[in-house]
């Protein structure tokens, strides 16, 4: 089981934080923007005698208030194919327990979100990563590259749009091209679609917008970004094919049901006004192009320019990007600061690559993403390991 990129130097901030360092945490896709209080005030006024088991597949109330909010981004699902699980996390979990046997491969356009070589390792499947690359700012990989990892073992592609952790959105010819390897050689598309609610350039595209899929894809979903609710523990499964529907609620009902304060929390989220997004979308863009601007700015620094989600991958002019992040929080600090970043070797899984690149997750306001920039560009500056590139 692989350790998390994402958590793994937490013990180094801490002993930072203990010297007397401010650490500016850029390393994990926390948002600080406000959980909306009406979705809290929803849990403080529920009236709860007994709180009980939900269904398994979560509240029936909840689903159907879903459709309506599927309907608004072009998701047209009833709420018998909508099961509420314990986050997306859950979902992914229940996906590749469902579709996949042990033994089975998954392919995956790398850099990924890490989690998913967890759930691989838990459900006992091999994760077959195709690369794509900085220099195409993390574009689809041709389909050639898919094709040259199939086997008959190969069950599914996840992909995850718009991604975590390069911020890419992809375009309506990227899915068409991945609908059709998907017909061509039967595999389910893993669609998680987290971040579907922060897309700056280009348009929004869902797994669930392309026709003659239905039987193909499974969407992972989660309110966790979409309403600044990590915490709640809320996310879904959607699917059309009613086969994985009927197999993965085993599961559910295996784990008996999801969070039951948690759905009143999601199920009041959809009655937010559609306005509500407007506010921090707007935050996260001018975070974006403040970061990538400076970024850009670094001598020898390479960061294409994110379509969506809240990261963005960056090349630096380093040895190695896990020694350079221990580095940061170890051995540097500028004015009384850090900053704490996430080492992208843990978002490949070809061994060797990411060594120049980290993550980094805009969630601090942009007062606080300049100085974490100020304190970046100036460690480049005397980092022993800095190449040239
Ligand atoms: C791409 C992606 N999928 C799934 C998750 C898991 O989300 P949840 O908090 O709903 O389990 C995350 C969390 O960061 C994510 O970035």
């Amino acid at each position: 089981m692989p350790a998390s990129p994402i958590r793994k130097l937490v013990p180094f901030a801490e002993a930072a934080k203990k010297k007397g360092t401010k650490v500016y945490h850029l390393n994990i896709g926390q948002p600080d923007i406000e959980t909306p209080p009406a979705i809290i005030d929803a849990v403080k006024h529920a009236d709860i005698r007994v709180l009980e088991y939900s269904h398994s597949a979560g509240n029936e109330s909840y689903r159907r208030k879903l459709v309506q909010y599927y309907k608004k981004v072009g998701i047209d699902v009833t709420y018998d194919q909508i099961m509420i699980t314990t986050g997306g996390s859950e979902a992914i979990l229940f996906g590749f327990f469902t579709c996949l046997n042990p033994g089975d491969e998954v392919i995956v356009p790398e850099p990924f979100y890490a989690n998913y070589n967890g759930f691989a390792c838990a459900a006992g499947v091999t994760v077959k990563p195709i690369t794509s690359t900085i220099e195409t700012g993390f574009a689809l990989p041709p389909i050639e590259e898919f094709e040259k990892v199939i086997t008959a073992k190969t069950k599914a592609i996840i992909i995850c749009s718009p991604n975590n952790p390069t911020g890419y959105l992809y375009s309506k010819e990227e899915m068409y091209k991945l609908k059709d390897i998907c017909l061509k050689h039967n595999l389910y598309l893993f669609s998680d679609e987290a971040y579907r609610e922060f897309c700056y350039d280009g348009e929004y595209v869902s797994a669930m917008h392309i026709e003659g899929m239905e039987e193909h894809v499974v969407l992972m979903d989660t309110i966790s970004k979409r309403y600044s609710a990590c915490g709640a523990r809320i996310g879904a499964l959607v699917t059309k094919n009613k086969a994985v529907y009927d197999a993965a609620m085993k599961f559910a009902q295996a784990r008996l049901s999801p969070p039951g304060l948690a759905q009143i929390m999601g199920e009041a989220a959809i009655d937010l006004p559609d306005s509500y997004f407007e506010a921090p979308k707007a935050e996260y863009l001018s975070r974006r192009n403040l970061l990538v601007k400076r970024l850009n700015a670094m001598h020898g620094v390479i960061c294409p320019n994110p379509g969506g989600a809240f990261y963005a991958i960056a090349k630096l002019p380093i040895d190695d990007s896990d020694r350079f992040c221990q580095w940061l929080l170890e051995s540097f600090s500028h004015q009384g600061e850090t900053i704490m970043l996430a080492p992208a070797t843990g978002f490949y899984g070809t061994p060797g690559l990411g060594k120049q690149e980290v993550r980094l997750a805009y969630v601090l306001n942009t007062a606080a993403l300049d100085r974490a920039m100020n304190c970046l560009e100036e460690a480049l500056k005397i980092y022993p390991g800095r190449i040239e590139n």
